[in-house]
């Protein structure tokens, strides 16, 4: 088992990654009072269940599986059923789930009577490693991601690396993406064991481990997005656009990033790039309409009018942050995608 500990004075909080531990979240967690549960038809109701078990007094509500919860429909429905189970100011809310669980549930708890506290438990790859660190929160409004939000810190994170067994392997990619991705601007180790190895059960705990470790350190240098915390973007103005443009196809938002990066890294360090996402079962190249999908790049929220922050990485473990235009970056995209 690892503890780290997220500082951020006040607000800071414990995570905390080994095995077994949904069964014991009344150890890592104050449980002892009103705890609203929130987890999805995707993800194994007695996940939930066995962290209800160590609640005081509990209401586990499931929405449907998928980005289309993080509506204002839902998150209404959410505030609705908490203020029906009489959540007081000092009670809890803990997200049992992937990233949009969390950023849902996160979400109704920064707004709930002011905010109240929140725990979560990521139970995807992806939510394990970047999306339940740092306190980012939100629902998507009128077809924008994460337009409506708050930053509302967790009180502390459960990651049980065993519920990854249940997740498939498409999921685990999904998740890899945003791995190499925090390798390939902060770790150049880590970037190499990635280009060498596939991810596995023995494995994994070194990995998700490394991974939280540099966004601990983004986090508590960069709370707000401000400056560093940007470099978490690595990949994802094109791999926003590319994620805008194959919705219906249902890409995941992880291979939209692997797609991305390949935009952002220079030709020195590109094949390390493709090794690594070949080894973690990420795509190498689009073959959907490109020109259609930067389009979107002008909805993206990290766009500042006709400028862009792009990162690029010219060689693994560092990183650079460039302003651009819109239309300098979208050359560069046909360029090299
Ligand atoms: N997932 C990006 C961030 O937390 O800033």
């Amino acid at each position: 088992m690892t503890k780290l500990h997220l500082d951020l004075g006040e607000r800071g909080y414990d995570i905390t990654v080994g095995r077994s531990l949904l069964s014991s979240a009344g150890e890592y967690f104050n449980l002892d009072r009103k705890v609203f549960i929130v987890t999805d038809t995707g993800v194994p109701s007695e996940y939930a269940e066995r962290v209800a078990k160590c609640a005081k007094e509990y209401r586990i509500v499931t929405v449907p599986m998928g980005e289309g919860a993080k509506s204002p429909e839902v998150y209404t429905r959410l505030l609705s059923s908490a203020v029906e189970f009489g959540m007081t100011r000092t009670d809890c809310m803990v997200a049992v789930g992937g990233g949009v669980v969390g950023d849902l549930c996160g979400f109704v708890a920064a707004s709930y009577m002011r905010g109240i506290d929140f725990y979560n438990i990521p139970t995807t790859l992806l939510s394990q490693v970047d999306s339940s660190i740092g306190g980012k929160t939100a629902i998507n409004l009128g077809g924008v991601k994460n337009i409506v939000g708050a930053f509302h810190q967790p009180k502390g994170v459960l990651i049980d690396l065993d519920t990854l067994k249940t997740l498939p392997k498409r999921q685990i990619s999904n998740g890899m993406a945003e791995v190499i991705k925090m390798a390939l601007t902060s770790d150049s180790e880590l970037f190499s064991f990635l280009e060498e190895n596939e991810i596995n059960d023995e494995n994994i705990e070194r990995v998700v481990v490394s991974s939280l470790k540099i966004k601990k350190y983004v986090v508590e240098n960069d709370e707000r997005e401000s400056g560093l915390r940007k470099i978490l973007n690595f990949g994802h103005t094109l791999g926003h656009a590319i994620e805008a443009e194959e919705e219906m196809r249902g890409f995941y938002h992880g291979e939209c990033v692997a797609l991305g990066m390949l935009a952002t890294i220079s030709d020195k360090a590109r094949p390390g790039l493709i090794s690594a996402l070949v080894k973690a079962g990420l795509p190498t190249e689009y073959k959907g309409n490109i020109e259609h999908a930067l389009s979107f790049i002008t909805h993206d929220k990290k766009c500042d009018g006709s400028m862009v922050s792009i990162i690029f990485v010219d060689t693994p473990g560092s990183f650079r942050i460039e302003k651009m235009t819109t239309e300098a970056f979208m050359d560069l995209c046909l360029k090299k995608i």
